[in-house]
């Protein structure tokens, strides 16, 4: 099974791939993931990538797209995978898409996480997340059981730099500019899912789980 997660910043993507993942045994893919783990070790592509996501815009396709395909072509995505923030751009999708063909394959589920900005910009500042395995907590929502520190893995959580209330209206209007074309876009290929993402966590992956099957 291969599903892409759309929808705006903060709207939960990586809450519910998290749990898709889990639930149906596949690997969970995030982009912005990937990119904070090469911030972290410093490495040439984090270097590039940092400049962009902290002024809230887009990391340029040609950088992206290929660490996705090398990604989903790894052995453990052999039975499908969840993508959570890829892709971001109709060329994206186009890339995606064409990689997919040459195997015979397709997505089989595009599923939107619909929550309006406004409630967004209330959540982000509450997110925590942690520098090493990536988990996100939220301070009211999820909090971890000890203030400041993974439950997964001990390591210290932050509030990400992008996560800073001028930086999420740009990825907001970043997301409505560049992002959004993309619901019209699997909604024409007719594998379209919307679910209310305002709505409790649990209740969010109930709808979810009633659309996979
Ligand atoms: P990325 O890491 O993908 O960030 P994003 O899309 O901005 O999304 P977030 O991770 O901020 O939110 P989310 O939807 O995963 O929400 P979460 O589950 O954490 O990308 C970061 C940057 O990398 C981009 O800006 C870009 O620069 C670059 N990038 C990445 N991919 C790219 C690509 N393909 N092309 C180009 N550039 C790319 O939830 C948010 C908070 O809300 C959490 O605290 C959570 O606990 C809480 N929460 C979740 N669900 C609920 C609920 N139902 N009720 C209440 N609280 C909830
Ligand atoms: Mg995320």
């Amino acid at each position: 099974m291969k599903i892409i997660m759309l929808g705006a910043p903060g709207a939960g993507k990586g809450t519910q791939a998290k749990m898709i993942a889990e639930k149906y045994g596949i690997p969970h893919i995030s982009t912005g993931d990937i990119f904070r783990a090469n911030i972290k070790q410093g490495t040439p592509l984090g270097m590039e990538a940092k400049g962009f996501m902290d002024k809230g815009q887009l990391v340029p396709d040609i950088l992206t797209v290929k660490i996705l395909l090398d990604r989903v072509s790894d052995d453990d995505c052999k039975n499908g995978y969840v993508l959570d923030g890829f892709p971001r751009t109709i060329p994206q999708a186009e890339v995606l898409e064409n990689a997919l063909n040459e195997m015979g394959d397709k997505v089989d589920f595009a599923i939107d996480v619909d929550v309006p900005d406004e409630n967004i910009v209330r959540r982000m500042g509450g997110r925590r997340a942690c520098v090493t395995c990536g988990a996100t907590y939220h301070i009211e929502h999820v909090p971890p059981k000890k203030e400041g520190i993974c439950d997964k893995c001990g390591s210290e959580l932050i509030l990400r730099d992008d996560d800073k209330p001028e930086t999420v209206k740009n990825r907001l209007a970043v997301y409505h500019e560049q992002t959004s074309p993309l619901k019209d876009f699997y909604n024409k290929k007719g594998i379209l899912k919307t679910v209310d993402g305002t709505r409790d966590m649990m209740e969010v992956f109930g709808a979810i789980t009633d659309i996979l099957g």
